[in-house]
């Protein structure tokens, strides 16, 4: 990675920054829960504990609150990160960076992770998708999308200009994968957004993690 790639989480987040409001006005226009979004929730236990890692200004995060969820979220952009607190009152969300902020192992029963590694390159999404794994609880569940594609680039000609993508593709999705149980991994329509998504829904069993 060159030096001005490695400063793709300050360059994303600012872009978002400076962007926040019109963000925000965008993502809850006509907004409702994905197809995706609620067949994640219905793999879940009842009352189950939910991690919403980039839950940008929370709406999926009250979503989840209004099925019977413990939702907690962690976005880096301080902005959202206050509305997201200010839409779901009660709710631990927490202003910290992927890269550096750590998860408590098993806490989570599952973890939704929507549009948002995408800002990430590929040797960190896999450290991710390692430390999402240590949070989740034996049989615990991961929501992830991931833009579906090829490149890795900051966008200029875009609504926020300036944010960090890596695409990925399904083979690569699988191989990063390769020791979930995956009950879906699917190229789809963007439901709700532009674009064709990695969707993947899969379990871990902390067990077999041992050693
Ligand atoms: C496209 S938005 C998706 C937000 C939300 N999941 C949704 O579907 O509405 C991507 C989110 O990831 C967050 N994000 C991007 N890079 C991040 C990083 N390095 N650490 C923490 N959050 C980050 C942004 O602040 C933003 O809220």
């Amino acid at each position: 990675m060159s030096e001005t790639e490695k400063a793709y989480a300050e360059r994303t987040i600012a872009a978002y920054r400076v962007h926040a409001k019109k963000a925000s006005r965008n993502w809850a226009r006509g907004r409702r829960p994905s197809r995706f979004l609620r067949e994640f929730a219905a793999a879940l236990p009842p009352g189950g504990r939910v991690l919403d890692y980039g839950c940008g200004t929370g709406l999926e995060m009250a979503w989840l609150r209004s099925r019977g969820f413990r939702a907690e979220g962690v976005d880096g952009t301080l902005e959202f990160v206050l509305e997201a607190r200010r839409r779901c009152p009660g709710s631990r969300v927490l202003h910290a960076r992927f890269e550096t902020i750590p998860l408590p192992p098993g806490r989570y029963d599952g973890i939704w992770c929507n549009a948002a590694l995408l800002h990430v390159p590929p040797r960190e999404l896999a450290r991710q998708l390692e430390k999402l794994k240590r949070a989740l609880r034996p049989g615990g569940w991961l929501g992830l999308t991931l833009a579906w594609g090829r490149g890795k680039r900051f966008v200029r000609r875009d609504w926020i200009p300036g944010r960090y993508f890596a695409c990925t593709t399904r083979p690569e999705a699988a191989a990063l994968l390769r020791d979930w149980a995956l009950r879906r991994l699917a190229v789809a329509a963007g439901d709700g957004r532009r674009g064709r998504w990695i969707q993947v829904l899969g379990s871990w069993d902390n067990k077999a993690c041992r050693g």
